[in-house]
């Protein structure tokens, strides 16, 4: 009788680990190239030359989806697969269904790269998508809860590793926004209606908007760097206890904070009050995960100073701290009176997306890929190291234009003349802030020119390496 099974099953399945990599770095680019015109297009309107698909309306959520959901999905689908295959030491569960998530999830990017710029949409922020896409979305969802909870069903280590909790956390969470915020009455093939009206609506939306922050733009990404900072940095978690209360008080004070994005709205106060709450409680939870990930390097602080990934992953950190302490801040109602509207809001995301997502993958990838090209490290860390200081001055010039002119169109629209009337016209606010958005477009193209660097960087070292079948410890008795 014929071995191959036996042989096959004593390999960890990276066939889709390495394909959903890849993508990540061409979605990265794509994503943030339209990040980068929408922010020309800020700075000189006339830019889409009054072509509809080129318009600000229809690009704006191009760039969202493609940032959040090809870019930082595809990083969370194959950071997620390897590290519960590693930390279960078991083959991926339901292989054919873990080739449809890839194919499934890159099927709905497309779509949204077509049907956002031709105009289709609901018109509810970061779940635009119209309802075929949808049910899409729904399967691949489906399936993809299947093969990691089926992964780590069949574990052959008894303790489950801290990074999948996270992972676990953000496949449900993001199962229960997407169903919940997603019910819609379809009155033909690409339109429909939410089943929600009025305020019911919006408070459901930003129930969604704000737990898309929380599990897709976090949980999942805290995942990494449970996984991730420990083994670059090749020490354990500094707390492992810590790591738990991490994961239960976030998840449970996530859920609440929604309502920060409605101040001041037709929402009754003392819902926004308590997503006001929520929102300050949470700075704790957060700060905690933050020093838990920052003292792992404990005793190895020195590695830093020669390990261009490590930056990029404790720098990941900073800016995680930093947004975590910015965002309660932002949700204290006369704080959101002055901050809602303006470019602060924009700034404080970018923080997040930037610094937190965009770093944090990005030093996971250049962990990731040698490995799964058969190498033990990238073609070039010199091309890490410039890629590490031209995304983080990118970032920098970027959030500290967007707090500026935030904070100064806050303040230009509150000035009062003592009659009573507005002291600035509103035009007179955008001309002030032109220069701010030459800064940010500037501060773009240093981020996009970075991941340009690192799809050289992956290129090589693909070219250098070539796939090979890594042994499941646990079994290698046994195959
Ligand atoms: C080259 C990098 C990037 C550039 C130049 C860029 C630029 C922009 C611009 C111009 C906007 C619209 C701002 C406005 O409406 O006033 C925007 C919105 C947004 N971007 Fe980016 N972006 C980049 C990368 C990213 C990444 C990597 C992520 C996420 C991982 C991200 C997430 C978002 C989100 C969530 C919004 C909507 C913010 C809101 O509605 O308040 N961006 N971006
Ligand atoms: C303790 C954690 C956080 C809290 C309490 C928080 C709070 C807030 C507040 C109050 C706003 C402004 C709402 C408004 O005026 O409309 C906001 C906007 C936003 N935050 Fe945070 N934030 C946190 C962390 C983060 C992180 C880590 C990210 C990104 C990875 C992020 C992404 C966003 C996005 C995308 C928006 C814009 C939503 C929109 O209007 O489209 N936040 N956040």
């Amino acid at each position: 009788m014929s071995n191959a099974p036996a042989a096959v099953a004593a390999h960890y399945n990276d066939k889709v680990v390495r394909q959903f990599a890849i993508m990540t770095v061409v979605w990265g680019i794509v994503g943030m190239l339209v990040g980068v015109f929408i922010a020309a297009e800020l700075t000189w309107p006339e830019l889409g030359m009054g072509i509809p698909w080129l318009s600000y309306g229809r690009l704006r959520p191009l760039h969202t989806n493609a940032v959040i959901f090809a870019f930082g999905g595809c990083a969370l689908f194959a950071t997620s697969y390897y590290v519960v295959q590693r930390t279960g030491q078991v083959r991926l569960f339901a292989p054919k269904l873990a080739a449809f998530t890839f194919w499934g999830w890159q099927a709905v990017i497309v779509a949204a790269a077509i049907s956002l710029p031709l105009g289709y949409t609901r018109a509810k922020e970061y779940a635009e998508l119209e309802w075929p896409i949808g049910v899409l979305i729904t399967l691949v969802w489906v399936s993809y809860a299947i093969v990691f909870f089926g992964t780590v069903g069949t574990r052959r280590v008894r303790h489950i590793y801290v990074a999948n909790w996270f992972y676990g956390g953000f496949i449900l969470a993001v199962a229960l926004l997407h169903l919940v915020n997603g019910a819609v009455i379809p009155v033909s093939f690409m339109k429909s209606y939410s089943v929600y009206a009025g305020v019911q609506d919006a408070m459901v939306q930003w129930w969604y908007g704000h737990n898309a922050v929380g599990f897709f733009l976090t949980a999942g990404f805290l995942g990494m760097m449970y996984y991730f900072i420990p083994k670059q940095a090749e020490r354990p978690v500094y707390s492992y206890r810590l790591s738990i209360v991490h994961f239960w008080a976030l998840i449970f004070t996530y859920m609440w904070a929604g309502p920060h994005h409605l101040h001041y709205t037709a929402l009754p106060d003392w819902a926004q009050s308590l997503g006001m709450v929520f929102s300050l409680i949470l700075l704790a939870p957060s700060w905690g995960g933050m020093i838990n990930g920052i003292m792992t390097l404990s005793g190895a602080w020195y590695k830093l100073r020669d390990d261009p990934i490590l930056k990029f992953l404790i720098v990941a950190l900073s800016f995680y701290g930093m947004s975590t302490f910015e965002g309660p801040m932002m949700s204290i109602k006369t704080v959101n009176a002055l901050s809602h509207y303006t470019d602060w809001t924009i700034g404080h995301v970018h923080s997040g997306a930037l610094g937190w997502v965009g770093l944090i993958s990005i030093g996971s990838l250049y962990h990731l890929i040698p490995r799964l090209f058969g190498q033990t490290r990238m073609y070039s860390v010199k091309a890490i190291e410039l890629h590490f200081w031209i995304s983080t001055v990118g970032i920098v010039l970027y959030i500290a234009a967007m707090w500026i002119a935030g904070v100064m169109q806050g303040l230009m629209w509150r000035a009062l003349n003592p009659d009573g009337t507005l002291v600035y016209t509103f035009v007179e606010s955008v001309k002030a802030t032109f220069p701010f958005y030459v800064i940010r477009l500037i501060g773009g193209l240093l981020y996009l020119s970075g991941m340009l660097v690192m799809a050289w960087n992956t290129v090589m070292t693909v070219r250098a390496g070539r796939p090979q079948p890594v042994r499941i410890p646990s079994m290698a008795a046994t195959a």
